[in-house]
């Protein structure tokens, strides 16, 4: 049997993922100017990791990925809009994202909020109007209450609003960590969790991808501190050195570069020793554990 590859497992997933998300938002009634700025940011490129990480998860349990694809929309679309709010000048003023202009440079600051907004919103009615084919109404009701707290205040927006106190100041590990886990690290999950409530993994393998996914979710905005010294603004189509300028807390700036590739390393470690334990085809989150740790974008 020949090896899978990354490429040939993202390839017609990512097509196929676009093409629903672009259809999800025209086929919207709204006014133009806020359908375009969602448009905008959504097509604008971007790895895709999530809903990758999501149909790696549920294939990975006997299911076709096609039947996530709800959930793996409504990931994108808070992640999406997740990046909208983050560039803001209010918050990282950032001009480039996924190698084009921001959302605020292109549609003005107050269409780039209401985007944002929108496309919060829009994920949660796209998975509460999800077809009960091949979901039931508990696995929905639990996926929308475990997305809540993933991208809530106890989630993304408290780690975000973390991230903004601890500018200009010397924070320590355990600050830094419950920064990065919320910030980044909770939708990073969801994505994981969201596959084993579709697939009605058991309770061993739920606690067990919990910790698989809590690690990855440190590790991959490790990479993302790295990737902001060492990267460069033209893979990563976004600007470098934004985090130095914005004075972030960042884990190469309390342990160094080599200190945060260490802690790059437990992470991916500890993340692969949780995974052994559940009782899932591994190959294909292997491989997407592999990619967060040498990404250069
Ligand atoms: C960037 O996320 C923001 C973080 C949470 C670190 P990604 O690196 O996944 O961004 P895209 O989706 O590929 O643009
Ligand atoms: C952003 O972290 C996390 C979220 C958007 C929730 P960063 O500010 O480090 O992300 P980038 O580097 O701008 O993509
Ligand atoms: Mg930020
Ligand atoms: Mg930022
Ligand atoms: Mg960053």
């Amino acid at each position: 049997m020949t090896k899978l590859t990354l490429s040939s497992f993202v390839n017609n997933r990512k097509l196929l993922l676009e093409q629903k998300l672009t259809e999800y938002v025209r086929q919207l009634e709204v006014p133009t100017q806020l359908q375009e700025a969602m448009i905008y940011s959504l097509e604008a490129g971007g790895k895709r990791l999530r809903p990758m990480l999501l149909f790696a998860t549920v294939e990975g349990f006997g299911q076709d990925f096609k039947e996530s694809m709800p959930v793996a929309c409504a990931i994108e679309m808070i992640h999406t809009y997740s990046l909208i709010h983050d560039d803001l000048p209010a918050m990282d003023n950032d001009d480039l994202r996924r190698g084009k202009p921001t959302n605020h440079k292109v549609f003005g600051e107050a269409t780039a909020i209401l985007a944002g907004d929108a496309l919060l919103t829009y994920a949660f009615q796209v998975i509460a109007t999800m077809s009960e084919t091949f979901v039931d109404s508990s696995q929905k009701l639990r996926l929308i209450v475990e997305l809540t707290k993933a991208a809530g205040p106890e989630g993304m927006v408290g780690g975000q609003a973390a991230d903004m106190e601890g500018e200009n100041k010397q924070l320590t590990l355990t600050e830094l960590e419950y920064i990065h886990h919320h910030k980044t690290g909770d939708l990073l999950s969801y994505s994981i969790i969201s596959g084993a409530i579709l697939a009605k993994a058991s309770d061993k393998d739920v606690e067990n991808l919990r910790g698989f996914a809590k690690h990855l979710g440190l590790a991959f905005q490790i990479k993302d501190d790295i990737l902001d010294i060492e990267g460069s603004e033209e893979s990563l189509g976004k600007p470098v050195g934004s985090d130095m300028n914005n004075e972030k807390s960042t884990y190469p700036k309390l342990l160094g570069i080599e200190g945060a590739k260490n802690k790059l390393d437990d992470h991916i470690i500890k993340s692969k020793e949780y995974l052994y334990n559940v009782d899932i085809d591994k190959e294909k989150l292997e491989l997407l554990v592999d990619y967060i740790m040498y990404r250069d974008r």
